[in-house]
């Protein structure tokens, strides 16, 4: 177990675009497991490497008992949306409503560099959705109608946690809606 500390909004890896892994080493291994232990312990729905931390595209995901892992991402998104809650560890205690694709294709790569294709509909097409934008430094906000934008910039700068974001020991408290946070 090595369960890392999550990066709040405001830090600036948040926005930062990650680099494609390029070695499927045994750092990258221990980023998958790193991630995934992290996930659990919060626990989340989905979890991106920057959010411990690491430029790297690289997520993992926990979604209906299931946990996987997806390396480099590339998604082919359906016409037809979703209105549904999400959250997000980096961001917490907020959860509200946003719009995404209804299913995903997601081609990439597992740890060993084997190619990989995903299919999701409903919340792990919402994950997958939620931490690829994590990889391109977008956060779930950005998505949201300007009022709920507005709404939500509120609830952050009225948070407790909102402006510590240098001290990343901030322990994320279960998420009351059934670990969607993501
Ligand atoms: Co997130």
């Amino acid at each position: 177990m090595a369960i890392q500390p999550i990066r709040l909004f405001g830090d600036p890896i948040l926005r930062t675009t990650a680099l494609e892994v390029v070695d499927f080493d045994k750092e990258l291994h221990r980023l998958v497991q790193d991630l995934t232990d992290t996930m659990l312990d919060a626990p989340g729905a989905g979890l991106a490497a920057p959010q411990i931390g690491v430029g790297l595209r690289v997520f993992t995901w926990n979604v209906e008992g299931e946990v996987g892992h997806l390396v480099n991402p590339v998604l082919d998104l359906s016409d037809e949306t979703q209105d549904g809650d999400e959250g997000c560890l980096s961001i917490p205690g907020l959860t509200i409503d946003c719009r995404r694709a209804l299913s995903v294709v997601a081609r990439g790569f597992d740890r060993h560099g084997e190619p990989v294709t995903i299919e999701g509909s409903e919340l792990l097409a919402r994950a997958i959705q939620h931490e690829t934008d994590h990889l391109d430094g977008v956060l779930f906000v950005d998505r949201l109608t300007p009022e709920l934008r507005k709404q939500a910039m509120k609830e952050i700068r009225e948070s407790e946690w909102f402006g510590l974001s240098g001290s990343p020991t901030i322990k994320v408290s279960p998420h009351p809606t059934r670990g969607l946070a993501i």
